[in-house]
């Protein structure tokens, strides 16, 4: 579950979607408090009539706009904000908010950006007469509406629709498409890679691994205790469906999960863990604080390679939680550089030996399986798996020249 800080001006209709959102099962994320620069906004007796706490920061005069911020700061981490939405938020932000939650501060915008930036967008495209309108999730940097974004939802205008009836319109779509936009940004399903936001969806089958894949890892909480009386495994994030494993070259995961479907399955992924959300171990693996990567804690792992110390604390933390979930069995990515049986690490060379999270397994009597060898330890499991047909054997084959006889 991740806690988001909601900063309002106004009345708050985009607050009360994500508030409707927060109530629906398997939510990513919950609300931890509001925080308005405007007494008077509606959007803080919605919040306090939610049971959510609710804070106005006004911009006194003479303030700067650095000591602003920091008192928001403070307050949105006071309540462990880890994600921020800007929800008809009147102000533009600066370095000293955008610098504290880096790359997770949201907004929505009432117009297809980069059309209608600013104020007014909706009387903009109205103006304008645009075919089409819309809005826009984007992530914020320090322009007026020009950060990456991340999602869009866009409509063709009815003929002879007034203005005020075009806002509304516009606004129908925020209350669906923020809500939604957020809780994937939460399930770390839309990424900032490489400077362009990427997009990615579990398949069906992987979606309840997933789930709890991101609501406890990326929330840092221990996952949920397994159903009594099923065999208990746990399976590297990497294998149940982790974006870096699913776009990489081995595709094991839907065979995977489908062998596991009489298991409890326990989503590990110490690279998460260590880092700070970012959806690529690598980026995770050298940037575990804030701080530049090379200024990481580094400590010798038990092959003497150097790795994280917040990386080993991880690995002892998923292994705390198997053995008092009674793990019988772990399916660990091979080549991952903290969890696999053949350490890749990040900075040095490959060793052979178990690393760091199969280390801590094996001592604690948990036997450790790979992707290479995953069908001995379903075997082990007492549980079967049938493969099922590639999609494509499942095509009929078409035999030349056949369909344009037919007629
Ligand atoms: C919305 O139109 C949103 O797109 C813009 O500000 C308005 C806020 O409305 N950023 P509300 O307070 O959420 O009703």
């Amino acid at each position: 579950m991740t806690p988001i800080g909601v900063l309002v001006s106004g009345r708050g209709s985009n607050l009360a979607a994500l508030i409707d959102r927060t109530r629906l099962p398997a939510c990513p994320f919950d609300i931890a408090c509001v925080v308005s620069d405007n007494p008077a906004a509606g959007a803080l007796t919605l919040a306090r009539d939610a049971g959510i706490p609710a804070f106005v920061h006004e911009k006194l005069p003479g303030m700067k706009k650095r000591e602003y911020e920091r008192e928001i700061v403070e307050r949105l981490r006071a309540h462990g904000v880890r994600v921020v939405a800007l929800a008809g938020f009147m102000r533009i932000l600066g370095e000293t908010l955008l610098s504290a939650f880096p790359g997770r501060v949201l907004n929505i915008h009432p117009s297809l950006l980069p059309a209608f930036p600013g104020l007014h967008a909706q009387e903009q495209a109205h103006a304008a007469g645009v075919r089409y309108a819309g809005c826009t999730v984007h992530l914020v940097d320090a322009g007026t509406d020009t950060g990456p974004i991340l999602d869009q939802a866009c409509f063709r205008i009815p003929e002879g629709l007034t203005a005020q009836d075009l806002s509304l319109r516009i606004l129908e779509h925020e209350h669906r498409l923020y809500p939604q936009a957020l809780a994937r940004f939460c399930r770390h399903e839309l990424a900032l890679v490489d400077g362009r936001v990427r997009s990615w969806s579990p398949l069906a089958p992987l979606r309840p691994v997933w789930e709890a894949f991101s609501a406890t890892h990326f929330a840092r909480e221990a996952p949920a205790a397994p159903v009594p009386g099923r065999p208990r495994v746990a399976v590297s994030a990497c294998l149940c469906g982790f974006p870096c494993r699913y776009d990489g070259d081995g595709r094991f995961l839907p065979r995977l999960i489908d062998g596991l479907a009489q298991v409890d399955v326990f989503p590990v992924c110490p690279e998460v863990l260590a880092g700070l959300g970012v959806p690529r171990p690598r980026i995770q693996f050298e940037n575990e604080t804030e701080a530049a990567p090379e200024q990481a804690p580094v400590i010798r792992d038990e092959h003497g390679v150097e790795v994280t110390a917040g990386l080993l604390a991880a690995a002892d933390r998923i292994a705390g939680w198997c053995v008092e979930r009674e793990v019988r069995v772990a399916f660990l990515k091979e080549n991952s550089p903290s969890c696999g049986t053949l350490r890749v690490p990040c900075r040095g060379r490959r060793v052979p030996g178990p690393g760091p999270l199969a280390t801590r397994l094996m001592k604690a009597g948990v036997r450790v399986f790979t992707e290479e060898n995953f069908d001995a330890g379903l075997l082990t499991l007492g549980t079967s798996f049938i493969p099922s047909p590639e999609p494509w054997e499942q095509t009929p084959s078409r035999e030349p020249g056949k369909d344009e006889n037919s007629l």
